[in-house]
């Protein structure tokens, strides 16, 4: 339907924008904290908080401080935690065995959340990355991305974190069938209430560089991911495969990463009318982030301003590392 508008001056858009009360009573499109997924990295040792440099404002955790992270989200209001484990060099292997042990420093995380902060939902990252020797989301033999071996290991991997308490598996590995593996092996093991929220639409980003940082997976990583992640110029497929999601059992769905794909959140939440989640990244973290430090922009309003503008394409919520500060500031 196209907006009416009577000719001028019966109509001044002005009027609408004229005062503050006036624009709170018109504007369409809010951001809460409600609407804020929280992803922190996790790393062995006690009472350390050990910052990532190029994420600044951003610190690396051990477990003891992930507990009190989770206070500070309770007290904050903020609904979720996503947990990234910064895993040790020696445990990194071929076979990946750490994604799956039941003590690893995810599902270690996970306990210690949940015995201080219940109501937090805690997600997971499911993906072979950090635990691979060769730091992809999958094995690889002879130069490729094994699909279906991959997505044993991932089921693994996510019964251990659902053992743990985790109350969102979130796939980021980009196989083929996973998500059916995933949500047939949970109900078989009982656990019902595990939602799955589908990382559907990764592209293969540049946006990711930072994060791959601070989880230790640059130095590792080999070539790039594009077998297995989404090319960019593509937007049909992010649609085929957030509906393949769907149909194998996804609860909810991500794109990823953000602005740069607005498009695509759009083009999804009004297609489906699925519970839809951006992931704003590190890169984009990161830029406004230096571009803040410089003086060359306001920090806090091109943030703000950036998560309202995923709320505005249809998304339900966003994963960023700017939930805390964010949810310091809607909180007045
Ligand atoms: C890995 C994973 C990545 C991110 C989340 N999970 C990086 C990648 O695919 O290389 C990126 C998050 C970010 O950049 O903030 N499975």
């Amino acid at each position: 339907m196209k907006p009416t508008v009577a000719p001028f001056p019966a109509a001044r858009l002005r009027r609408t924008r004229v005062s503050p009360a006036i624009r709170g009573l018109v504007r369409e499109n809010t951001l809460t904290t409600d609407d804020l997924i929280w992803p922190v990295f996790v790393r062995d040792g006690e009472g350390i908080e050990e910052p990532v440099s190029s994420m600044p404002g951003v610190v690396r955790r051990s477990v003891d401080k992930i507990a009190e992270a989770a206070l500070e989200a309770q007290a904050l209001g903020i609904p979720a935690i996503c947990l990234f484990p910064y895993t040790d060099a020696a445990l990194k292997t071929e076979d990946c065995a750490e994604a799956w042990n039941p003590d690893n420093l995810c599902n270690r995380a996970i306990r210690a959340i949940k015995a201080v902060a219940p109501d937090i939902a805690v997600m997971t990252d499911v993906a072979l990355d950090p635990y691979n020797i060769n730091g992809h989301d999958g094995y690889v033999v002879d130069g490729e991305i094994l699909n279906d071996e991959t997505v044993e290991a991932l089921v693994k991997m996510t019964l251990a974190q659902a053992e743990a308490g985790a109350d969102i598996i979130g796939p980021s590995d980009m196989m083929d069938g996973r998500i059916g593996a995933m949500r047939s092996a949970l109900e078989a093991a009982g656990h019902r209430n595990v939602a799955i929220l589908s990382y559907s639409a990764k592209y293969a980003s540049g946006y990711y560089g930072p994060f791959r940082d601070a989880v230790g997976a640059s130095g590792a990583l080999q070539g790039d991911k594009k077998t297995y992640q989404m090319d960019p110029g593509n937007t049909d497929e992010a649609l085929r495969l957030i509906e393949r999601d769907l149909q194998e059992g996804a609860d909810m769905v991500m794109v990823k990463p953000g602005i740069a794909y607005l498009d695509i959140c759009n083009r999804v939440k009004s297609t489906f009318g699925t519970p839809t989640f951006a992931y704003q990244v590190s890169g984009e973290y990161a830029m406004i982030q230096a571009a803040a430090q410089n003086g060359w922009i306001d920090g806090e309003k091109v943030m703000l301003e950036s998560l309202l503008a995923f709320k505005r394409a249809g998304c339900d919520g966003i994963l960023s590392y700017f939930a805390p500060q964010t949810a310091r500031i809607l909180n007045g």
